[in-house]
């Protein structure tokens, strides 16, 4: 595949991951009032599979944030849209696709806390732990990977990519050539 320079996560893996994460978030959600919020757009493909591997009650809803530009954060999270539900009194899980400084994490998570939800979790496709520049760990975590930019699964370089079926690094001569240009 053009642009990317190897595949990180296969789409089987990705199958393997979705089981585990759906079994333990069923478990331990079973006696709750279970609200699975994603974060748009790079978390709906991982929500899709995700969701259907959880086999407690549960209801969905979407969230829209941005902070980059880019390959970089820009440390400014723009909000874009908001909850349908009101989160007061709800178990929350937050379904992100990666968890790199933890900027937006732990933007949105303080605003759901001020809106009085019972509990907020966090489930993290990915996790990017060199990057953190936010205090935030997620509750569940799908892969732990190194520093290095990502695409596929829905996650995005300039809202391309996302379609992609597994996760690979994005050659840094695809950014380096952009970073020419402009
Ligand atoms: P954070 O606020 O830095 O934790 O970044 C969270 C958001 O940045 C994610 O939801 C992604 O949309 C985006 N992001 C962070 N790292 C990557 C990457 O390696 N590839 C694509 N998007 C990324
Ligand atoms: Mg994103």
């Amino acid at each position: 595949m053009e642009g990317i320079s190897k595949i990180l996560v296969s789409e089987d893996e990705i199958k393997e991951i979705c089981a585990r994460l759906g079994r333990q978030i069923s478990e331990d959600y079973r006696d709750k009032k279970l609200f699975l919020v994603s974060v748009l757009k790079g978390a709906v493909v991982f929500m899709a599979d995700l969701m259907r591997n959880i086999t407690c009650d549960c209801e969905i809803d979407f969230m829209a944030v941005s902070s980059y530009s880019g390959t970089k954060t820009t440390g400014v999270v723009k909000f874009r849209k908001d909850l349908d539900i009101n989160p007061e009194g709800c178990d929350i899980l937050l379904v992100e696709d990666i968890l790199d400084s933890g900027i937006t994490l732990s933007y949105l998570k303080n605003m759901l806390l001020q809106r009085n939800a019972a509990s907020i979790k966090v489930c993290a496709f990915l996790d990017k732990p060199a990057n953190r520049q936010a205090d935030i760990s997620a509750d569940y975590v799908g892969k732990v990977i190194p520093d290095e930019f990502v695409v596929g699964y829905g996650l995005d370089y300039e809202e391309k990519y996302r379609n992609l079926p597994f996760v690979g690094v994005l050659s840094p001569e695809v950014y380096a050539d952009k970073q020419e240009r402009s």
